[in-house]
């Protein structure tokens, strides 16, 4: 374990475990579909990957970054567009993978703005889920795991930039702040 961290969540194992699972329930539900499968940079960038090598349909794949602005205080959450889709969204079935629901601000505004956009449907797969952070109400419709309210990093979460390259989950410990 990286001496940072004070637990371990989920293993690598375990990670990949839950992966396969979504993704044959992901793969089920779009069998009809040729859906459009947008990653959130930068955290969601292991999790998109490894899900669609595990898909048993064919989909498209785009990314967008985003980044929430104004102070944490605020549950307007304004959220600007760093990086858009390089595709129409529009009449397009939308799955949009990310690592972590945590005040819902990222996916609330993102959901919203593909709507907009005229897509037939959006979906939301999270690997992991922090109902405690909610701000907003946005569920994701496929949920990998649930986590407590700590600073949880790997697999492409950091904190301050760092741990995203760690192969399982765990929890931050804040002596090390
Ligand atoms: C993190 C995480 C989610 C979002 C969740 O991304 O990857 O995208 O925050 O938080 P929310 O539910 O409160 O909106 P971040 O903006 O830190 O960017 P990153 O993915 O590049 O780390
Ligand atoms: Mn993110
Ligand atoms: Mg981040």
């Amino acid at each position: 374990m990286h001496p940072h961290l004070k637990e371990i969540l989920f293993t690598r194992e375990e990670i990949e475990a839950k992966v396969r699972e979504l993704a044959q329930e992901i793969s089920a539900d779009y069998k009809e579909s040729y859906p459009l499968v947008v990653g959130i940079l930068k955290g969601s960038v292991m999790f998109t990957t490894d899900l669609l090598k595990e898909l048993l349909i064919d989909v498209e794949l785009d990314f967008m970054d985003v980044s929430s602005y104004g102070n944490a205080t605020q549950s307007s959450g304004e959220v600007r567009i760093l990086k858009d889709l390089s595709t129409r969204a529009d009449g397009r079935d939308i799955l949009i993978v990310e690592d972590i629901v945590d005040s819902g601000n990222t996916l609330h505004y993102l959901k919203g703005l593909l709507l907009e956009r005229g897509a037939k449907s959006v979906k939301i797969v999270s690997l992991l889920d922090k109902p405690e952070g909610r701000k907003i109400a946005i569920e994701a419709d496929y949920v990998g795991f649930t986590v407590p309210d700590e600073f949880v990093v790997g697999y492409g979460i950091d904190y301050a930039e760092r741990y995203r390259s760690l192969a399982y989950i765990g929890v931050f410990n804040q002596e090390f702040l």
